[in-house]
């Protein structure tokens, strides 16, 4: 039976970055057999214009039924303005809690063509390879209450009258264990070392997760695990990344530890992600936003998006074999000089998006 796929090209660089990866998903089927087909909708802010909704009902019902989705950017100045429960934002975040996508993974490697990329010294990330296991549809994103309402007065000596934002972090042992395995698992098809970051210095909920992640070590003895506060692995992650494998985190440590090591890659154009059900149903998307500035200009870097397709094929459709042929196609631009925009520090031959796609479609043999 054919796969089915869903495309969310979404705004800004989006449109332009997912339609080189589907030039690569056309050349897979044509070449080399992949039963596969798709069909696009639209999220975020191309949404909230067409439909007045960042995500329209029929967007989450093709999502439910593909196989996977493949999703480019949402956001942009133009619906900042807009009140937050409908920004574009609020789509992405939906769709995640509506599929019950819990494990992101957020992979941070240096090319070595790009080395000189990086913000830290060569010989600090020559060779990094790092996987940010970020859990996704729980923690402080998620928890109940969350608001603003009107303030009592505190013994804490604020003021009365006075308004309170407030969050709810919380998780169940039954959330930190799946992705706890998630990480583990992944641990193992690597260098089977996992260091989880929390704050259980200051957090019950951290120290529930620090216990929970403990427990579910034991089932998986070949690896290794250590534990960091979050504010140390801040600063090891620029200190010494390449002493990192795979890190497992909550929800929004992961977001910032994620933002971090993408950019010890310097290449943030560079940089895929999977974010993946129990029933190994994915959304994949570049690691980069929409960059407004640059849309629409032919500009932008598709190979994040092209390597997002990789991590489809291999997580949601078992077709590691085609996820290698896409990934050595992509070294293989790299390699004949190829370079967009954001990584023209890096010398080489410029090229616009759609010759770095079509430059990948040609590297992937026959
Ligand atoms: C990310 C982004 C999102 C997040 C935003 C756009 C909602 O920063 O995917 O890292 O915070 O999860
Ligand atoms: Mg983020």
């Amino acid at each position: 039976m054919s796969a089915r796929l869903l495309l969310l090209p979404g705004d800004g660089i989006g449109p332009e970055v997912v339609a080189e990866a589907e030039r690569v998903l056309a050349a897979l089927r044509d070449r080399f057999g992949l039963e596969v087909e798709w069909s696009e909708g639209l999220i975020g802010g191309a949404a909230i214009d067409a439909e007045g909704d960042p995500l329209p009902a029929s967007t989450l019902e093709a999502a439910r039924v593909a196989d996977a989705t493949l999703l480019g950017a949402v956001g942009g100045p133009k619906w900042e303005a807009i009140e937050r429960s409908i920004r574009p934002e609020r789509g992405l975040l939906r769709i995640r809690s509506e599929l019950g996508l819990y494990a992101n993974l957020r992979p941070a490697m240096l090319f070595k063509e790009l080395a000189g990329a990086s913000s830290l010294r060569p010989e600090l990330v020559a060779g990094l390879d790092i996987l940010i296991v970020r859990e996704l549809t729980g923690g402080i994103y998620f928890g109940q209450p969350r608001g603003i309402r009107q303030g009592e007065p505190h013994p804490d000596g604020r003021p009365g009258g006075q308004r309170v934002g407030f969050n709810t972090l919380v998780y169940s042992e039954f959330e930190i264990e799946r992705i706890a395995r998630s990480a583990f698992e992944a641990a193992r098809k690597r260098d089977k070392r996992v260091c989880s970051v929390d704050k259980a210095n200051v957090l019950e909920c951290s120290e529930l997760w620090r216990e929970v992640v403990t427990r579910v070590a034991a089932d998986y003895p070949d690896c290794e695990l250590s534990h960091m506060y979050v504010d140390n692995a801040a600063m090891q992650l620029v200190r010494a990344p390449k002493q990192f494998d795979v890190i497992v985190t909550g929800n929004l440590f992961g977001d910032v530890l994620s933002d971090i090591a993408a950019m010890l890659t310097g290449s943030i154009g560079m940089l895929p992600s999977a974010s993946v059900n129990e029933k190994a149903q994915g959304l994949y998307e570049p690691v980069h936003g929409s960059a407004p500035d640059i849309a629409g200009q032919d500009k932008a870097n598709p190979l994040a998006a092209i390597l997002s397709l990789a991590m489809l094929l291999r997580h949601s459709l078992d077709r590691g074999d085609l996820a290698d042929r896409v990934e050595a196609a992509v070294a293989g631009v790299l390699a004949d000089g190829l370079r967009t925009g954001d990584l023209a520090g890096e010398g080489g031959t410029p090229v616009g998006t759609r010759a770095m796609g079509e430059a990948v479609v040609a590297r992937l043999g026959n």
